[in-house]
């Protein structure tokens, strides 16, 4: 087996990628105040060892509680400056980057004692069933938070990113308004049904469409599991799956990113296909896919303490090959090593992920190579 299909190069509107594989989205709240400048470097390093596209780490719009730390990076105001230096370094290197725009709703960080400015925001005060925080949105906060969405879509576009991803997962705001444990509104943002609580998530990738132009890859990120629940489903079968997302790929949504806690666990009885496969044969839409790649376990587990080690990527390969999805993200890998791209395309060994790696800090580049 060999791991070539992970090195063709990909193409989808504006995004144009040497390879398949891209740096999957990581907050790791490394950037004083929200500003993006430390990141060239970190971002430009993994290009440098192979990486074709960077999906940035969660950014947020303009929103007063849009993030749930002090240095959550932001895609807004005077941190506007910093991001054409960010974009240009990823593309001397050879690379595409691309934004996640994220709001974080009513999710505060684990063991975070600061709060925004304004209080926590999110369809219904809560992060999951007995977690309450913050305040209800009303129509007027839902409809300035698509409008800052908006926004934030069109200055990445200013900034030389390649394309948008919408953070549409993992129990933060827009998957707060999908799962009906988040959602008991009663107005029309609300509903007993999915397809009345996609309203405000569709609205937003509407105006993130109408803000970028035609020809501006839009990625969505969704995911069936929440940070508070990691057991949620927001769809039991193939054809619930279609009846989700059809809507967002008719509003301008080109490919989705998503996010399983493990990239081979299938995702209805039956049959063997990841979530990412059963999107791409239901909707026929290009998707990424992120959960264990290259790597043990799971990031969750990480986080509570377990080490990640490299695992062969030729099953993954042979199934990117057999179609099942198009682009994959890696996340503790790239975290362990810059050179994670080079080191499986040479066949040479990869680094463990110790779970102190997630906590690090933006630091300058060589100094991270695994030894
Ligand atoms: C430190 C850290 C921060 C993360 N932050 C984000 C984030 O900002 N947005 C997001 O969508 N996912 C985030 N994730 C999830 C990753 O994008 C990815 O789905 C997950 O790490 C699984 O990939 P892996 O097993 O290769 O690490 C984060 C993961 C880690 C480890």
């Amino acid at each position: 087996m060999s791991v070539e299909a992970l090195f063709q190069p990909f193409a989808l509107k504006s995004l144009k990628l040497p390879n398949r594989i891209a740096m999957a989205s990581m907050a790791r709240w490394a950037t004083p105040g929200g500003d993006p400048a430390p990141l060239a470097d970190f971002y430009r390093r993994r290009v440098e060892g192979g990486t074709g596209l960077i999906l940035t780490e969660g950014a947020n719009p303009n929103r007063p509680a849009a993030g749930n730390d002090p240095n959550s990076l932001k895609l807004h105001g005077p941190a506007l400056d910093h991001w054409p230096a960010v974009t240009g370094a990823v593309h001397k290197a050879g690379g595409a980057i691309v934004p996640q725009l994220w709001h974080c709703g009513a999710t505060a960080k684990p063991g975070q004692k600061w709060a925004p400015l304004a209080p926590f925001e999110s369809p219904s005060g809560r992060q999951a069933p007995g977690m309450a925080r913050g305040i209800v949105m009303d129509e007027i906060a839902i409809l300035e938070t698509i409008a800052a969405f908006a926004d934030a879509a069109e200055s990445a576009k200013a900034a030389g990113f390649d394309g948008v991803e919408v953070h549409a997962g993992h129990g933060y705001l827009l998957d707060q308004f999908l799962w009906a444990a988040t959602n008991d509104r009663t107005d029309h943002w609300g509903g007993a049904t999915l397809a009345e609580r996609s309203r405000f998530p569709l609205e937003v990738v509407k105006a993130v469409r109408a803000a970028v132009g035609p020809d501006f890859a839009i990625s969505l990120r969704i995911s069936q599991w929440k940070s508070a629940d990691l057991t949620a489903r927001l769809v039991e079968t193939p054809q619930a799956l279609e009846a989700w997302l059809a809507p967002f790929i008719e509003v301008g949504v080109d490919i989705v990113s998503v996010s399983q806690l493990r990239w081979d666990t299938p995702e209805f009885e039956g049959s063997p296909l990841s979530l990412s496969g059963w999107v791409k044969k239901a909707l026929g839409v290009p998707t990424i896919l992120a959960g264990g790649i290259g790597m043990s376990g799971d990031f969750i587990s990480a986080f509570m303490g377990a080490p990640g080690r490299p695992e062969p990527l030729d099953a993954v390969a042979a199934r990117l090959a057999a179609g099942e999805f198009d682009l994959i993200a890696v996340g503790r890998g790239l975290l362990a090593d810059p050179d994670w791209a080079h080191r499986v395309q040479d066949g040479r060994p990869r680094s463990d992920c110790p779970p102190a790696r997630l906590f690090a800090g933006v630091t300058p580049s060589d100094s991270e190579s695994a030894a």
